[in-house]
């Protein structure tokens, strides 16, 4: 038993959860690569709303959307019947032609943006996505060097992860020159020692200043998640994008917003960045654009495309402008405006944020309830005070839900290891909330010290 639970903590702690155990393969799994720690010891048969079930007939509630991407639940209608429609016309094209579908979904995305953002181009997976708004703002500046995160997650293609400092940087040789950290602004850990809860801005400050000091006078973008993910559910403190933005403006430099995870309704609004007052000079899309298949965008304006055009911009991709994926990103975009996502994730998530305030009231291992919308984390620590992340617990808990059947993240990219990353469908119905809720309450008990 306390080998299955070991080994169930470690299959819910996801990506880089394995550790050295991950290498005890399974028989089952002896013809795969494990990429990202140990996989889970149970088959996936399908899935449907808010609900897993495995092969052996176990149900599994899924408050991590599958991998962030499945905000309307698995298998909605307004999916299957995209991908049927468009299976039975054209899957897949030359690289330059188009389907109709790519030049609506261009159009019917433009109408729900401010007005400088114009031009799409849809590609397949957030990392490259990123990858090619990189490119465009290397072309249109001149330089080649880019901010972003201590805590960020872009993708794992060598640009957006050389912009990755969460995780994954040890052992593939250099990143690309001109890549440079700015501090996270966590104000629950202030990364400079400054602020306890209430960020004043001064980590951004010291950032600037010491990327300053490194430039070589090249500078291209900064690339930022509103709300950091991978890095511990870090929500953007007020002003922060809108500074940054200044700062950017100051040097020459674009502003690259990476909504991978936020936009379409998940944080509460259509894209995260509009809570901001800040319009970015690039806009990434991806995971929830596709509702779980991939598809991508990158999006900026007038301007920088036709200077990027002339100057020779090439991105050309097996799969850039596909039609299948964007009949689908078609059919996530009138469902999230027909079911009122947004608004929904604003409500189911102000039940979901009380049951978490509840918990936090209850027990002591919880430090701090954080995120927006349906896309909120727990922080756990040893000790409320010192604030000492509890990795140990965060790993029991997320094993022990998995068993009473819940799914959820632990976010162990930031090094800390003790987030709880809570992010159901935006179709989640307030009974599985409470269900959720009941089912975490269970685990924080079980595995109190
Ligand atoms: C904010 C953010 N950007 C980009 C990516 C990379 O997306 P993909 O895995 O589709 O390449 C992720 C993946 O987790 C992410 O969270």
């Amino acid at each position: 038993m306390a080998d299955r639970t070991a080994r169930t903590a470690r299959q819910a702690a996801g990506p880089g959860g394995g550790g050295r155990a991950a290498r005890a393969a399974d028989p089952e799994h002896a013809h795969l690569i494990r990429y990202g720690g140990a996989f889970a010891q149970f088959v996936v048969e399908r899935a449907a709303g808010s609900w897993l079930e495995t092969e052996d007939g176990r149900r599994i509630l899924d408050f991590t959307s599958g991998q962030m991407c499945a905000t309307l639940g698995h298998g909605h209608p307004a999916i299957a019947e995209a991908i049927q429609r468009a299976s039975g016309q054209v899957v897949h094209l030359f690289s330059g032609f188009l389907a109709r579908d790519v030049i609506e979904l261009a159009r019917e995305l433009m109408a729900m943006l401010p007005g400088p953002l114009t031009r799409a181009m849809f590609l397949s997976t957030g990392g490259e996505a990123n990858e090619a708004a990189l490119r465009l703002a290397k072309l249109h500046t001149g330089g080649h060097e880019v901010l972003a995160f201590a805590g960020s997650w872009h993708g794992m293609t060598a640009g957006a992860a050389s912009s990755t400092y969460s995780a994954g940087r040890r052992g593939y040789g250099p990143a690309l020159p001109g890549t440079m950290a700015l501090p996270t602004p966590n104000p629950y850990r202030c990364p400079i020692a400054h602020c306890r809860d209430r960020c004043d801005l001064t980590c951004l400050e010291a950032g600037i200043a010491l990327t300053d000091a490194q430039s070589v006078g090249a500078p291209a973008a900064a690339i930022i998640e509103p709300i950091l993910s991978a890095g511990g559910i870090v929500p953007l403190p007020d002003g922060y994008l809108a500074r940054l933005k200044r700062h950017c403006e100051q040097r020459g430099m674009l502003l690259i917003i990476d909504e991978a995870q936020t936009a379409l309704g998940r944080a509460g609004a259509m894209f995260a960045f509009e809570q901001h007052d800040v319009v970015p000079d690039l806009l990434t899309l991806s995971k929830t654009l596709g509702g779980g298949l991939p598809l991508s965008a990158t999006i900026t304006t007038d301007e920088i495309e036709s200077d990027a055009v002339a100057k020779g911009f090439l991105h050309f991709t097996s799969h850039v402008s596909d039609p299948l994926p964007a009949a689908v990103g078609r059919a996530v975009l009138s469902t999230v405006i027909a079911e009122d996502l947004a608004l929904r994730a604003t409500s189911i998530g102000a039940r979901l944020r009380a049951g978490l305030a509840e918990l936090h009231d209850r027990h002591e291992g919880i430090g701090d309830v954080r995120g927006a919308g349906l896309m909120l984390g727990l922080d756990l620590v040893r000790d409320r005070d010192t604030r000492e992340p509890d990795e140990r617990y965060g790993t029991a808990v997320t094993g022990r839900c998995l068993e009473l059947g819940l799914s959820l993240n632990i976010v162990k990219f930031a090094g800390l290891g003790s987030v709880l990353r809570i992010a159901p469908p935006l179709t989640v119905s307030p009974g599985e909330i409470d269900l959720g809720l009941q089912i975490l309450d269970q685990a924080l008990t079980d595995c109190r010290r």
